[in-house]
């Protein structure tokens, strides 16, 4: 891992016109994703949520290969600076962009018979459109292939993930953190039409959530 990170290009984040910090992946997260598509040698890349174009900028400079990216906003609310932030990196020829919502291009890929080797979730945050995402990702999905959940410290995301731990017994856990969480693809999905595990428990939240605001309350006294 160090040896790639000395091999990566200078400045990725530098040379991104980025308005605002809070949207776009941070830049560590950007070099985590950067070594490990260098350590794996994947090409066939794919993500939902394109922004300023950051993660985008870190998977092509890792790639140099086709980058679908999916986000119906870029123009009316990212002003269309993710797509010249791939530009002013040359890197333009290597994106398929797709000026839609990834419910309506995710299918559409589907029927195309793209295959892909990594993806990244980061569009839409919530419970049901990560759901819709990562369900076609799977399918689209070729098997010893990786699924990358941004932002895990929100209960949408954290959901999914507990699901895919319980449920999709084709999927092993490579990484997990308060941020991300990586899963690999093993083997076809195998399950029974009936089969469902039980990954959630409203009473079990409803205990974490008090004993967050317990310690909550207990840093604020010291
Ligand atoms: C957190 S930002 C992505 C940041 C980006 N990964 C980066 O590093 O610059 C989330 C993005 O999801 C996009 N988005 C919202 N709804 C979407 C949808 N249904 N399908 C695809 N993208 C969506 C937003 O326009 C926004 O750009």
């Amino acid at each position: 891992m160090p040896k790639l990170i000395r091999l990566m290009p200078l400045n990725i984040y530098n040379r991104l016109n980025i308005p605002n910090k809070n949207s776009p992946i941070p830049q560590k997260h950007g070099e985590f994703i950067y070594s490990f598509l260098k350590m794996n040698s994947i090409k066939k890349t794919l993500e939902t949520g394109f922004g300023y174009g950051c993660s985008a900028a870190y998977i092509i400079s890792a790639t140099k290969s086709t980058h679908i990216v999916i986000d119906p906003f870029e123009k009316s609310q990212w002003k269309n600076i993710g797509l010249h932030n791939i530009k002013k990196l040359n890197l333009s020829k290597f994106l398929r962009f797709e000026n839609d919502f990834s419910y309506n291009v995710l299918p559409k890929l589907l029927k195309e018979g793209i295959k892909i080797d990594f993806a990244f979730i980061d569009g839409m945050h919530l419970f049901d459109y990560i759901m819709l995402d990562f369900f076609y990702i799977d399918l689209l999905l070729n098997n010893n292939g990786y699924v990358l959940f941004h932002d895990n410290q929100l209960l949408s995301t954290n959901l999914i993930v507990n699901w895919i731990k319980k449920n999709k017994l084709n999927y092993t856990l490579i990484k997990e953190d308060s941020c991300f969480v990586l899963f690999k693809k093993i083997k076809a999905d195998v399950r029974k039409w009936d089969h469902f595990i039980a990954f959630y428990n409203c009473k079990k939240e409803e205990k974490t959530l008090k004993e967050k605001l317990r310690e909550l309350k207990a840093r604020i006294k010291v």
